[in-house]
């Protein structure tokens, strides 16, 4: 309910507190600021004009207000218009919007508001389609040619309007009828400053082409014409050409031929040129001033425009025929006459034409008679108007609002009186103002101002408007609603804004003071019978037609009614058409007066608060109870309040309802239970409902929060609970089964031992022990046997030398594989030992010591090796002189060979023959077959050879002297080139006979003995020797000898 909640300000002012004319501007003021231009009061929408475009239209809107009902959203024309349609379609009622307020106010944008809701929400289909377009583009053309450019309003409506739309049972529109009230005729010839004619005729000149303008007779500049305001031709927003294209568009979607467009266009430039004619000041022969036409010119173009000769016209225009039973008298028209006569003529013509275009869109839009229908009214008609000079016309206009505002009154109230009824509650007096009597003042048939001013328009005699007023005053000198100069006087009230030739009505809006110059003129609406049936004589169809009165066979002497009795009859057609449909008001207002958005002026919008009765309106709203609702949404909203029926309430709707406002004790008198709805007496009332809601509601609010809260920390709480004993559940569990897991694998290892070692135990009792072993050994073996007989087919050659040995296949087996080696190698040097012949075998021996003595000092020794040892050099078997040489039982000679004696002496070399024996080694001369030294092995001590490659050696002797000779010689130094296999017999020679180890000294340096003293013999190896042994021997002192290996 946006009414009561979250609103700016009250959304509906039968809510207001209090209910006086401050709150109430002050709450409209409020909306408006916020963009809230609607307000209720009840059914009846209040709009603000806002001056700008407010995003609250449209068809998302309309689609929104369609689907709710009047108060469930924010107040708006959407939803009046929701609520006419609905019970126009629903419930068969006919209806009617009546939408009033000042020029500028919004009405007619609001009649366009509702026709597009209407438009949008009924049927659709191409018939129905074309329907709504015909509807819809009514309006450009009835603007065109009713709207001007004023002060207060760029597009104002410069006559009433109203519009029957009517819908098939289905709620899809059939068609319409359009009723148009009093055009603001005066228009034509005069505009007041700043404003402009009607809107068609600068569409015309600016929209129409070339050729049209030049079949019309016109120019496309406006300032050459008398009728239209040069000031302002142009109004900001708006475009003139386009619109007529526009208007020629919509009068072809309407239905009009194009002959009837043209038509219409002719009259139209009739109008404009007519303003253009020039009468000017002509005397007659009597004397007696008269008018003629200045310039033919235009009259010429008028005539040819429409079919009419000049002259008719000239004539018409500048004359009058005065017509009785009996003759016909012609009089001349001075010249103000004549201009009088020529606006008059345009003012008609134009009237006229703009009834014929109403005529001729009703023709196209209406229903065919048969059909069923329902009809909603839209009426579009000028407010209250208290202007600083008000006319004929504002007396007129308001009287048509005073009769609005009572049907208003009466309706409302007949409709609260029969709810009353309805609902069965008494119905107690409201006090409220009745217009009903100002009405009476204007329109009663024989004492009222209106059929005052037709008796006196009627009356023979002199007739003047100050007669009109005096009539009046004295009619109604004691009339509580009227005063004049003349009852102020009477009741001596001194008022200097009444001026002597004014009246002044009490309306229910407000005083209106009237002047009543031309009220005579203007009711009579009198065209002279010479322009009318010049007209008639015009060759145009339209313009003819325009005129019938102008047909001389059908002229009638009756004089046709006047403007206020046609007024009053159409707005009595009005009132009753009214009174039979379900009216819907909306009451436009102006904010300010200059057009400008977000601009409130209370004083302005206090005066048209007070011209639209708002105030009024509002009490007889609140006549007797300021609010109802039905008992089913009443207990909805309010039933929270009492304990009995929150949350459940199981009986009905009125008792709950009766129950709640007991609890709340009330005075009975706020409140009054009907039927289906329950009264309240005042909004105060409502409000402390409100108030009593909103508390209650945000005790509600802290019983669900805190409900919700403890629901929320207990779920919270119960699951992590949930959550604590799964995850200890799971980690306990995951525990035992660890420890259980470790039980189970130790209790399994000991079952294994323990039964591994029972059935060791048993198999040990029943089973041979050591089959492993015995298995072991026999896979050792069988791997042994493998091996060896691998071995065995794969033994490497017997050579002594081949060292080739077969790797062993198992690791297990190397130290025996090596083993094995060693053994086949001794056995191979053993079989190769078995062999040899002893003498090799002693041969062997020798070489063996060889090594023994020289391997690794000798360098001369590793050639040596191979060579076998011969003993015999010099052919000692063959040559018995050198056998004799040797001693008779020396034996055989173990070595023979010719060396080189040193002289120790000089170092020079001499050949001897050596030949060594088991006992002795003896030198001699080559040449000479004498021995010349022989030595006993016995005094041999020791040897001492070099390292190098050479063959010189020295026997060392002891002390004693030589067999044969008388001294001891000393030491040999000898040359030997098998010295390596001579000084190895030698040693064994000696060791043989001596069991003695001859020490043989491999060294560089040694001293030889001779005699008493000793030569130290030095050998060195020659720098570029290249490992030959031949020797140079140098004397070097007396006691060193040098020797030089090459
Ligand atoms: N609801 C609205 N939203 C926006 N602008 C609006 C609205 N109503 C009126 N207006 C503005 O106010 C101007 C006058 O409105 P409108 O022609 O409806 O006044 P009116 O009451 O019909 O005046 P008149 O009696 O002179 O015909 C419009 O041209 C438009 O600019
Ligand atoms: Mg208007």
């Amino acid at each position: 309910m946006p009414l009561l909640e979250g609103s700016v300000g009250v959304e509906d002012l039968v809510l207001l507190e209090p209910l006086v004319e401050e709150s109430l501007l002050k709450n409209l003021q409020l909306r408006y600021e916020n963009k809230e231009i609607y307000t209720y009061i009840g059914n009846v929408v209040i709009s603000v004009n806002p001056y700008q475009q407010l995003p609250i239209y449209g068809p998302e809107f309309i689609a929104k207000y369609r689907d709710y009902t009047f108060y469930e959203l924010k107040p708006h024309i959407y939803a009046l218009a929701n609520v006419a349609y609905q019970s126009l379609r629903d419930r068969d009622r006919d209806q009617c919007i009546l939408i009033t307020g000042e020029s500028g106010a919004g009405k007619t944008e609001a009649s366009k508001l509702v026709m597009s809701y209407v438009a949008a929400v009924c049927g659709k289909g191409e018939q129905v389609n074309s329907v709504k377009e015909q509807l819809l583009q009514s309006n450009p053309v009835l603007e065109a040619f009713g709207n001007a450019k004023t002060i207060r309003n760029k597009n104002s409506s410069r006559f009433g309007k109203y519009m029957d739309i009517e819908f098939d049972f289905k709620g899809s529109p059939l068609g319409g009828v359009i009723t148009n009230y009093l055009l603001e005729k005066s228009r034509v010839v005069k505009q007041l400053k700043g404003e402009r004619n009607f809107h068609i005729f600068y569409q015309l000149l600016a929209g129409a082409d070339a050729q049209l303008l030049k079949a019309l007779k016109l120019e496309r500049d406006v300032r050459g014409y008398v009728y239209l305001n040069q000031e302002v031709s142009r109004v900001d927003g708006m475009d003139d050409a386009s619109s007529f294209k526009a208007v020629q568009n919509a009068m072809t979607v309407i239905g009009f031929s194009e002959e009837e467009i043209q038509q219409v266009l002719e009259v139209t430039a009739l109008v404009l040129k007519l303003g253009n004619v020039k009468v000017a000041d002509e005397c007659q022969a009597n004397g007696i001033p008269a008018s003629g036409i200045c310039d033919g010119r235009d009259v010429q173009e008028i005539g040819e425009l429409v079919g009419l000769k000049s002259k008719e016209l000239e004539r018409a225009l500048c004359s009058r025929t005065m017509e009785t039973a009996r003759e016909k008298v012609v009089t001349a028209l001075n010249v103000i006459q004549a201009q009088y006569a020529r606006d008059a003529l345009a003012k008609n013509i134009y009237n006229r034409l703009f009834n014929w275009i109403v005529n001729r869109i009703n023709e196209n839009i209406k229903v065919g008679t048969g059909e069923k229908k329902k009809v909603m009214g839209v009426l579009d008609i000028y407010g209250f108007e208290i202007l600083e000079d008000n006319s004929f016309e504002q007396f007129v206009i308001n009287y048509c609002n005073e009769k609005l505002q009572q049907v208003f009154i009466e309706i409302t109230l007949k409709e609260e009186q029969e709810e009353y009824k309805r609902e069965g509650i008494p119905w107690t007096k409201v006090d409220y103002f009745d217009n009903g009597i100002i009405c009476n003042l204007i329109e009663h048939n024989q004492r009222g101002i209106l059929a005052m001013l037709d008796e006196e328009c009627l009356r023979p005699g002199v007739v003047s408007d100050s007669t009109f007023l005096a009539k009046l005053n004295q009619l109604f000198s004691k009339h509580g609603h009227y005063e004049s100069k003349v009852t102020q006087n009477a009741q001596r009230k001194y008022d200097h804004s009444m001026g002597l030739s004014c009246f002044r009505i009490c309306h229910y809006a407000g005083k209106v003071t009237y002047n009543v110059a031309g009220f005579i003129d203007k009711n009579n609406d009198l065209l002279f019978r010479d322009l009318s049936q010049a007209m008639w004589k015009a060759q145009h169809p339209l313009l003819q037609s325009l005129f019938p009165e102008g047909n001389p066979k059908q002229v009638s002497l009756k004089r046709p009614p006047t403007a206020g009795a046609q007024f009053k009859n159409s707005v009595a057609i009005l009132t009753k058409n009214l009174y039979s449909k379900n009216p819907n008001y909306i009451r436009c207002i102006k904010p300010n007066e200059h057009q400008q958005r977000g601009l409130f002026v209370s004083d302005l919008v206090a005066t048209q608060a007070r011209y639209l009765g708002l105030l009024e309106n509002v009490r007889v709203r609140r006549a007797g109870y300021a609010y109802r609702q039905g008992y089913g949404p009443f207990l909805e909203r309010y039933r929270l309040l009492s304990r009995s029926t929150w949350p459940h309430w199981n009986r009905g709707d009125r008792e709950g309802v009766k129950k709640v406002l007991e609890e709340l004790s009330l005075s009975s008198e706020e409140l009054a239970f009907g039927k289906t709805k329950i009264f309240i007496r005042s909004p105060k009332t409502l409000f402390y409902l409100e108030e009593q809601r909103r508390l209650r509601l945000q005790q509600l609010a802290t019983l669900i929060q805190k409900t919700y809260r403890g629901w929320r920390c207990r779920t919270h709480y119960q699951l992590m609970r949930k959550s604590q004993i799964l995850i200890s559940s799971w980690f306990r569990g995951n525990m035992q089964k660890r420890h259980y897991g470790k039980i189970k694998a130790s209790t399994l290892l000991i079952q294994a031992f323990v039964r591994g070692w029972k059935a060791r135990k048993n198999y040990r009792k029943y089973f041979r022990s050591g089959a492993a072993l015995t298995l072991a050994n026999f896979i050792y073996k069988s791997m042994a046997q493998k091996f060896l007989l691998g071995l065995k087919n794969n033994l490497p050659s017997t050579s002594v030398l081949d060292r080739r040995w077969p790797a062993a296949p198992y690791r297990c087996f190397s130290t025996a594989n090596q083993e094995l080696r060693q053994l086949f190698h001794q056995w191979k040097c053993k079989k190769f030992r078995d062999q040899l012949a002893p003498k090799q075998v002693e041969m062997l021996r020798e070489k063996l010591c060889a090594s023994e003595l020289f391997k690794g000092k000798k360098a001369s020794y590793p050639q040596s090796v191979p060579i076998p040892f011969r003993g015999d050099y010099i052919g000692l078997q063959g040559n018995p002189k050198l056998q004799k040489l040797k001693g008779g039982d020396e034996g055989p000679v173990l070595m023979a060979e010719t060396v080189k004696k040193v002289n120790r002496g000089n170092g020079k070399t001499s050949p001897r023959i050596l030949l060594l024996t088991k006992g002795y080694v003896i030198l001699t001369d080559p040449k000479k077959s004498q021995v010349k030294t022989v030595i006993g092995l016995d005094r041999v001590t020791g040897a001492s050879v070099s390292s190098l490659q050479d063959g010189l050696f020295s026997l060392h002797l002891s002390e004693m002297p030589l067999v044969g000779s008388k001294e001891a010689k000393g030491d040999f130094l000898l040359v030997s080139e098998h010295v390596i296999e001579l000084l190895t017999k030698v040693y064994r020679a000696v060791l043989e006979a001596t069991q003695r180890q001859l020490p043989v000294a491999v060294t560089e340096q040694f001293s030889v003995k001779f005699k008493e003293s000793s030569v130290s013999v030095k050998v060195i190896q020659h720098p570029g020797g290249g490992g030959s042994s031949k020797l140079s021997c140098k004397k070097k002192g007396s006691h060193c000898l040098e020797v030089t290996v090459q």
